[in-house]
């Protein structure tokens, strides 16, 4: 008898390339999971579209649709528990998870971040800023990062990083396009290792 699928929910903000590149990984190599919600703090963006034409459940949500930060939390938990959510990938969420959440789901919430931890993270440190942070610096590599999410912004346990190299002459933009890349695999290969160790 085969074992019932892992369940996961995707948290994503904008274009939601790296949810494409998990999507595709999720089918490709026979990862024994499937994506059964997108969640988005905006209705519309890239991530959204995507799910839609995947026929994956949407979950439009943000704070200002609840009375206060606790409401907040406890539907979004609702929501995932609703659907049977095992696993929480966010890619590209631009808003905190509530800790109700990251508690519940300790160990098995990921998060994936443009450059190697625990050098660049932290509060601000998100899209370009990353980038030109890193180029300021003077650094010969970069890279991206998947960790374990908790309570605190880009803290939690890492799990794997991939590296690149820094370029003479790289302006921000071009060194953000080769993280990018360089996420579309480790992502994947990411959540591969988490589902083969929590599959025992
Ligand atoms: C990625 O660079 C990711 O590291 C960061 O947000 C970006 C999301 O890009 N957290 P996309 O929406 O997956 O294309």
């Amino acid at each position: 008898m085969s074992n019932p699928k892992r369940r996961l929910a995707v948290f994503c903000s904008g274009t939601g390339s790296n949810f494409v590149a998990l999507h595709r990984a999720v089918a490709e190599r026979g990862l024994g999971a499937e994506f059964v919600l997108c969640v988005s703090n905006r209705s519309q963006c890239g991530a959204m579209e995507f799910a839609r034409g995947e026929g994956i459940e949407t979950l439009h949500i943000s704070e200002k649709q609840f009375d206060g930060p606790e409401a907040f939390a406890l539907s979004m938990l609702q929501a995932l528990r609703s659907r049977g959510v095992e696993t929480v990938l966010l890619a590209g969420y631009m808003r905190k998870i509530p800790e109700e959440v990251t508690r519940a789901y300790r160990g098995n919430i990921l998060n994936i971040h443009p450059a190697l931890l625990p050098k660049f993270g932290g509060e601000g440190m998100y899209g370009i800023h990353v980038h030109t942070a890193v180029l300021k610096a003077g650094e010969r590599e970069s890279g991206a990062t998947v960790h374990f999410v908790d309570e605190e912004y880009d803290r939690g346990e890492i799990l794997l990083q991939g590296r690149v190299p820094v370029m003479a002459g790289d302006t921000p933009e071009v060194l953000a396009a080769r993280v990018l890349e360089c996420e579309h695999r480790l992502y994947p290969d990411a959540l591969e290792k988490l589902l083969r160790e929590s599959n025992g």
